[in-house]
């Protein structure tokens, strides 16, 4: 499968993870591939910029809910390959709002599977057989460790929050095509990501920015909750190992090892901006810490064992997360013209999830 040209169409391309797959793919320029995305308050062209003037790359603002644009889509570009990464992602918004994240992501995934479903047995063989669904999923739909263990593919499904419960649908959909239909599917689910082009939303690069304007920078709780971080471009590269040399109907976990309490990711990003842009009053970026009331049902700990992965496929992280955070924080402040913009139309940084 590899050596072929592959027309690959993903969804949610504009955002934080799918727009990293997408300057990946364009950038080596050996596959065609095809953006879907809606541009909701989270995806903009701005992070496909790098690869705007390719011409094996081309962009559709359109809904993965819209069965008549699919339709025309996969007729029209003929997939080999579906990464699907389009979905509401906010933890916090889904406290606020879940409606829209079971209209994407359990809807519009199941109108997804369908439209590549119709594809798929219409394909001439061999490509029938090499044709792809790979869906882009969380650890969070295996719920909240304790201290110890780690999830692993059969760790049983136990989400908790209305964002990780519309993903586990959306698997559990996936899973079904394959075992009811035969569709050629693969499922990853990943850790918490960070990197460039993160929207300002969450942890990582909402702290970085307060800090930058002098806010408050919101620890909700005690800051004690446990993340397990995988730099994006890490990500980026293992959905591509997996769409290219996956076995069908697997699943994969995807991890940076690199588990981290909130409160020490807060203060090392405090730490590399007193080093690469200190506060103008010498005192650390540290002072602006504040603990907030937590996030409803937050979920206390993920860790994932990424050891499928590697033993299998070979993927391993290449960034550690204090080489990935440095980089992190250097991107954004060299890119201001990336987030301000996006500060100023999409979402100004109150504080989301308190809802109920
Ligand atoms: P994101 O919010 O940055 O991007 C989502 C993209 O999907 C946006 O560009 C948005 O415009 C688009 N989109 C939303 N609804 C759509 C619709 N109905 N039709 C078409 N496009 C639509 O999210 P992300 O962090 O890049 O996550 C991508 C995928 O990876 C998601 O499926 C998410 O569940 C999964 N994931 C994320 C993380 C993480 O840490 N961010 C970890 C593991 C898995
Ligand atoms: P987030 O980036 O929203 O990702 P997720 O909820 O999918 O893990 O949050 C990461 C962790 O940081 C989570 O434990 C919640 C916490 N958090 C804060 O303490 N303050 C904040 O302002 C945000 C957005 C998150």
């Amino acid at each position: 499968m590899q050596a072929r040209v592959l027309n690959i169409l993903v969804t949610g391309g504009a955002g934080f993870i799918g727009s990293a797959l997408v300057r990946r793919l364009v950038g080596e320029g050996r596959h065609r591939v095809l953006t879907l995305d809606k541009l909701t308050y989270a995806g903009t062209l701005t992070s496909l910029a790098p690869v705007a003037q390719a011409a094996t790359h081309r962009f559709v603002q359109g809904d993965i809910a819209d069965a008549a644009l699919l339709a025309e889509l996969f007729a029209q570009f003929d997939p080999d390959v579906v990464v699907h990464l389009a979905a509401e992602s906010h933890v916090d918004r889904s406290i606020d709002g879940p409606g829209a994240f079971i209209q994407t992501n359990v809807v519009g995934t199941f109108t997804l599977l369908q439209a590549a479903l119709a594809h798929w047995r219409g394909l001439p063989e061999p490509r029938r057989a090499g044709f792809r669904f790979h869906h882009v999923s969380t650890d969070e739909v295996y719920g909240s460790l304790g201290p110890e263990g780690l999830f692993t593919e059969t760790t049983p499904y136990d989400p908790r929050s209305p964002y990780s419960a519309s993903k586990a649908a959306s698997d559990h959909l996936v899973s079904a095509w394959h075992h009811t239909y035969g569709l050629p599917t693969l499922i990853t689910n990943c850790s918490n990501n960070y990197g460039p082009y993160h929207f300002p939303e969450k942890l990582i690069p909402l702290v970085t920015l307060k800090a930058l304007q002098g806010a408050p920078l919101p620890v909700y709780g005690q800051g004690e909750n446990v993340r397990d971080w995988l730099y994006v471009e890490d990500h980026a590269r293992a959905l591509q190992t997996v769409f290219e040399r996956g076995t069908p109907g697997e699943t994969y976990n995807v991890g940076g090892n690199a588990e981290r309490r909130n409160i020490e990711v807060v203060r090392q990003i405090c730490a590399l901006l007193d080093r690469l842009r200190p506060r103008a009053d010498g005192r650390s970026y540290a002072a602006q810490i504040t603990f907030v009331a937590d996030r409803p049902g937050h979920d206390r700990r993920y860790a994932i064992d990424a050891s499928k992965l590697r033993r299998q496929l070979g993927w391993e992280p290449q960034e550690s997360f204090e080489s990935g955070l440095e980089k992190t924080v250097r991107w954004y402040l060299a890119n201001e013209a990336w987030w301000r913009p996006l500060l100023e139309r999409n979402y100004a940084g109150e504080r989301l999830g308190l809802a109920g």
